[in-house]
């Protein structure tokens, strides 16, 4: 099919500029390990792994398969009153690689459901507990936590929030972030200079009191903002502020998980324990939509008072533990387990730092930031016209170089493939390179 062919009017496109798109658009059609095919033949490699998603590579034969049995045999069943056998298998799964206080798995569809749920569980639980008036949530500035409005709210994207400023949800409020090129640019995982930021929380405490606040969420390391490392010691220095004030602590790992920084859970790399874990990505590989939100036992069990016939929760989605997702997100903790992707991913650690960094001396670029199988390299924007130099730089990669490659505004976001070939990774950014040099 080629896309002059294709009528585009009514596809109104997600976080695109969508008349600048349809004007020549970029198309896919296939996919195959670490390549797209477009509509025009062409094979391109894909930097990104899907959007943060597809680590093991696009069409994994394991995954394919567990699919396509599970679509002919039990396509769908709710998860209201009655459940099905493997999203049953994938809680027990996923809770297993957990840190040991993770009992307990609730599905969702999404990232944004993740976190809207992670919300909810917060306010749920410390009302279980007696302490209703703990409502208010705090997020991050630059935070991501999607696009529904607990998330946008907790959020910290200017650009997201801007327009339902007066309707996002009541009670939030926002910690600094954790970027200051002046003391940080260029530096190679997590920055030496920053804990100190984790302390905003305590100016927050006391301006709304913390016994006032219910939960604290930030990612690991903030992704889509363009990938800012926690400083050494950061997440340590929350963990200790919320223990103190009774807060809970919840990590967005909807990119962090499983792999992208060579553990299970980011929390394990970092070795800082929250009370909330939020999931989807890479828990079905991307193959389909599916997010998970790990909760500690001694939260699951604020709720399990009461009459024993009463629903505990009142939340829940129609597709929440979808068995052909589960099915899918089984398959992927296997293959993940066979071919010891988080290994794989830990040994191309160095290997990407270095390519990453080999840009410090290109004439646009500002700052290099990277941990784990995260990476970002930030151009100066061109003056008047922020995000142009990015924007050109992820269409003459599509077009010149059969490459896709992500940008947010002027950086140049990375999240390679888990099994990546490091000759194709260095390729790429060769080419990227190649790209940067003829743009202006
Ligand atoms: C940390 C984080 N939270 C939440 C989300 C939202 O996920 P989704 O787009 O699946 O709703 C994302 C998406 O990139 C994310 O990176």
């Amino acid at each position: 099919m080629s896309a002059a062919l294709t009528n585009y009017d009514a596809y109104w496109m997600p976080f695109t500029a969508n008349r600048d798109f349809k004007k020549k658009p970029r198309v896919i059609t296939g996919a195959s390990g670490h390549y797209y095919t477009a509509s025009d033949g062409s094979k391109l490699y894909d930097t990104f792994s899907g959007l943060w998603t597809s680590g093991l590579g696009h069409c994994h034969p394991k995954i394919v398969e567990a699919v396509q049995q599970q679509v002919a045999s039990l396509d769908y069943c709710m998860t209201f009153q009655v459940t099905n056998d493997k999203a049953v298998a994938l809680a027990d799964r996923v809770t297993s690689m957990a840190p040991d206080e993770f009992t307990q798995c609730f599905f969702t569809n999404s990232g944004s459901e993740s976190v809207d749920t992670a919300l909810k569980i917060a306010l749920g639980y410390h009302r279980a507990r007696g302490e209703g008036n703990r409502t208010r949530l705090i997020g991050r500035e630059r935070g991501y936590h999607g696009v529904n409005f607990g998330g946008m709210s907790v959020g910290g994207m200017v650009p997201n929030r801007k327009v339902f400023s007066a309707n996002l949800i009541p009670g939030v409020d926002h910690i600094r972030h954790t970027l200051d090129l002046e003391h940080t640019a260029f530096t190679r995982g997590q920055p030496e200079w920053g804990a100190h930021l984790a302390d905003d929380l305590e100016r927050l405490c006391a301006l709304h009191d913390g016994s006032n606040i219910a939960a604290v969420i930030v990612e690991p390391v903030a992704g889509s903002t363009g990938v800012l490392p926690p400083p050494v010691g950061y997440l340590e220095r929350l963990r200790e502020i919320c223990d103190k004030h009774g807060i809970l602590l919840i990590f967005d790992e909807v990119i962090a998980a499983f792999g992208r920084l060579a553990r299970p859970f980011g929390a394990q790399r970092f070795g800082v324990i929250p009370d909330i874990i939020t999931t989807a990505k890479g828990l079905t590989n991307g193959v389909i939509p599916m997010g998970a939100v790990l909760v500690r036992d001694s939260v699951y069990d604020a709720f399990m008072q009461g009459p024993e016939h009463m629903i505990e929760l009142f939340h829940g989605y129609t597709y929440s533990g979808h068995p052909v997702a589960a099915a899918a997100g089984l398959a992927t903790m296997d293959v993940y387990d066979e071919e010891g992707t988080f290994e794989q991913a830990g040994a191309l650690e160095q290997h990407f730092e270095d390519l990453l960094h080999s840009f410090a001396d290109h004439k646009h670029v500002i700052d290099v930031r990277n941990f784990g199988l995260m990476g970002a390299i930030e151009m100066a924007p061109r003056e008047g016209a922020p995000g142009a130099r990015g924007g050109e730089a992820h269409k003459k990669c599509f077009w010149d170089a059969n490459l896709v490659i992500r940008n947010g505004m002027d950086t140049l976001q990375f999240s390679p493939f888990l099994n990546s070939n490091p000759d194709e990774m260095q390729k790429s950014f060769e080419d990227i390179r190649r790209v940067l040099d003829t743009i202006e």
